[in-house]
């Protein structure tokens, strides 16, 4: 939830930190906004709506030259996405700029406490006190500064990247800082309650950038002659792949040849060098209309990845950073997965595997419910926390909430270098390379791969399985690449089915067993693509009240269980289909090759490769991706950016 960039180094930092917006523009695109300094000066543009409203104003302007500068995309909290309420802000006399992710919550008192030291805010956000409060620090005012204490200036223009070059300083001569923005920036800090990335310049410290943290995300990519400040690598990963993590209550302050961080008490602070295992071409559409179809078809080669290294010498499994002895492991007695979204999906799934290969009991939670909630937990739970982004604030916090309670966290994870594998005992990275696109799609199968390969660590372990057994099961993880890419040459009817139900306005889905996630993971995919009402149900409780939604022509997706593999659930949800049909359902049912007995109910078939029943949601989910995106596609909605979403949650 919103992209900010810092830039200090030897280019034209308005192309540097335009191409970082471009690529974390995945992350909010309520609004976006740049200011660079030079020269003494410093200049800013903003503008509501998409980067390519900003981008078009400033090709409209003179060239602004300027090695230091930062940018924001934003995805709204305090205030409309309106000009006024695009990042960054400025403080009263124009010296200095700030963006912000995240929500301060003491806004409101804030707020108070500067309208009567005289300062004039000029936007509905919650961050613009945060450029007046760093105003005080850096004035030495703060506390007890009066109103003519300060001159007050107009603030730029909303949007304001001046038609007529730099602006001129609006407060007159700046006056010197009674301190580095380093050190502003961290006694502002200390005053804020809630969560934030912010990034900063000023024009009285010209050469520097400075960026600051509490639960939300902030890198450094470190450069030769230049540094970087970024929510995500992927805004500088086109001019370095070497990054430090920064941690919880830091700040960061980079050079063109220097990066220092520290706490917010000043003290140096510890960090962590990683290097990004990608290249920018993965965060290119390569000639795909959408990330999201680049993504689905690149399913096959990310799962195989993710599965890579897995397995010793010996044959035995081994993960990436198990800070876990397997002397722990062998005492987990129970299992709490705590997850949102489609994380919570794969969590769900999970939950089958890991009681059927490891006999654990195994729950699995909403993060934002687990949180507020009264889990029991001991020190023999192992809690494992899955998330794309490593950074979605449900999550963290449900981690945070476990920890607190002595359980160990196991985190299931994309991203190299965000907070929720730092702040775990052990980490599994899924190895899904950089997902672009709003929607989860190869990060959702990754993480089944993941988990699966955790379950059957822990049945090694806790010797639940023999050797031979789990040496079986890896075989068949194996085959799904194969079984991905086969399906994926498969979509034609779908996207035919897709196309035609573009004018409806409700779709339901239906499982049971593994195939009930999937059937919530289809209609969520629907619901944030294509704006459709779409549910998920367990097909049994179809008769507890969901049917009753049924009515002819509503389009009905039957995710169908292995006829031989799963009998039983077989037959139910054959009765069931018999049952939605007789209400006059329109049934789109997906169900493993040659299964011949579902074939006369479905009205349109869209069959499966043969695979284990815990793997069939591998290729289950593949048809449903294609379904909502293909949909979406034909409504005319922009796929890697639906509406009101924005891909990393940093936000409670
Ligand atoms: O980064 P995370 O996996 O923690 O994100 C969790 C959800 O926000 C995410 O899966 C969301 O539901 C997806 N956009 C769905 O496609």
């Amino acid at each position: 939830m919103c992209g900010i960039v810092g830039y200090a180094g030897h280019r034209q930092a308005l192309d540097v930190v335009l191409e970082g917006l471009s690529r974390l523009e995945y992350r909010g695109y309520d609004s976006a906004g740049i200011a660079v300094i030079a020269g003494g000066k410093i200049a800013w543009a903003k503008r509501a709506g998409k980067l390519g409203n900003l981008t078009s104003a400033l090709a409209e302007s003179p060239p602004l030259p300027g090695m230091v500068g930062l940018g924001h995309t934003r995805w709204a909290t305090h205030g409309a996405p309106t000009d006024p309420n695009a990042h960054p802000h400025t403080d009263c006399g124009g010296h200095l700029a700030v963006v912000h992710n995240g929500i301060i919550e003491n806004f409101a008192d804030l707020r108070d406490e500067l309208e009567a030291r005289g300062h004039i805010m000029t936007s509905e956000t919650d961050t613009e006190l945060v450029a007046h409060l760093l105003e005080d620090e850096l004035a030495g005012t703060w506390p007890g500064a009066g109103p003519a204490d300060r001159q007050s200036a107009e603030p730029g223009p909303a949007g304001g990247w001046p038609s007529d070059g730099w602006p001129a300083d609006a407060a007159g001569p700046p006056r010197p800082a009674a301190g580095s923005l380093a050190a502003g920036m961290r006694a502002v800090c200390q005053r804020l309650d809630g969560t934030f990335t912010l990034v900063a310049v000023d024009i009285r410290d010209p050469d520097v950038v400075v960026g600051a943290r509490r639960n939300s995300p902030l890198v450094v990519g470190r450069g030769h002659g230049e540094n970087f400040l970024a929510s995500d690598v992927a805004a500088f990963i086109s001019f370095t792949k070497e990054a430090i993590e920064i941690g919880q209550d830091q700040v960061a302050e980079i050079r063109a040849d220097s990066v220092e961080v520290t706490n917010f008490d000043g003290s140096p602070a510890q960090v962590r060098d990683f290097v990004v295992d990608w290249d920018a071409a993965a965060a290119e559409k390569a000639g795909f209309k959408w990330f999201m179809t680049k993504e689905i078809a690149e399913q096959p080669r990310a799962i195989a990845d993710a599965l890579v290294g897995r397995v010793d010498r010996d044959g035995l499994l081994v993960l990436d950073e198990m800070r876990l002895s397997d002397e722990e492991l062998r005492g987990v007695d129970k299992i709490v997965v705590l997850a949102c979204g489609t994380s919570f999906h794969a969590g769900l799934i999970a939950k089958y595997a890991i009681e059927h290969w490891c006999k654990i009991p195994c729950e699995v939670e909403l993060a934002s419910e687990f949180r507020y909630s009264d889990p029991i937990l001991t020190r023999s739970t192992l809690v494992i926390a899955i998330s794309q982004s490593g950074e979605t604030l449900d999550t963290l916090m449900a981690v945070r909430h476990a920890r607190e309670q002595r359980s160990r966290v196991l985190a299931v994870c994309n991203v190299k270098g965000s907070s929720i594998p730092r702040e775990s005992d052990a980490v599994v990275y899924t190895h899904a390379g950089p997902e672009m696109a709003v929607a989860s799609t190869k990060a959702f199968l990754t993480q089944l791969i993941s988990c699966y390969v955790v379950a059957l660590y822990l049945a090694q372990v806790q010797g639940t399985m023999f050797a031979d057994e789990i040496g079986a099961v890896l075989d068949d993880l194996r085959t799904m690449p194969a079984a991905v890419e086969e399906i994926l040459e498969l979509m034609e009817p779908v996207r035919e089915v897709a196309r035609q139900l573009a004018g409806e306005r409700c779709v339901l889905f239906l499982g049971r067993h593994v195939g009930f996630p999937v059937a919530l993971e289809g209609a969520l995919k629907l619901k944030e693509l294509a704006y459709m009402h779409a549910e998920g149900f367990a097909a049994g409780e179809l008769k507890h009240g969901p049917i009753a939604l049924i009515e002819p022509g509503l389009p009905v997706v039957v995710v169908v269980p292995p006829p031989s593999q799963l009998p039983v659930l077989h037959d139910k949800i054959v009765s069931n289909i018999q049952e939605i049909r007789a209400r006059g359902a329109r049934t789109i049912v997906i169900a493993e090759r040659g299964d011949a007995r579902v074939m006369p109910f479905a009205d349109t078939l869209i069959e499966l490769p043969v695979v284990p029943s815990l793997m069939q949601p591998l290729v289950a989910t593949v048809p449903l991706q294609v379904f909502a995106c293909e949909l979406a596609d034909a409504k005319g909605h922009d796929v890697d950016q639906p509406r009101n979403l924005a891909k990393s949650v940093t936000v409670e």
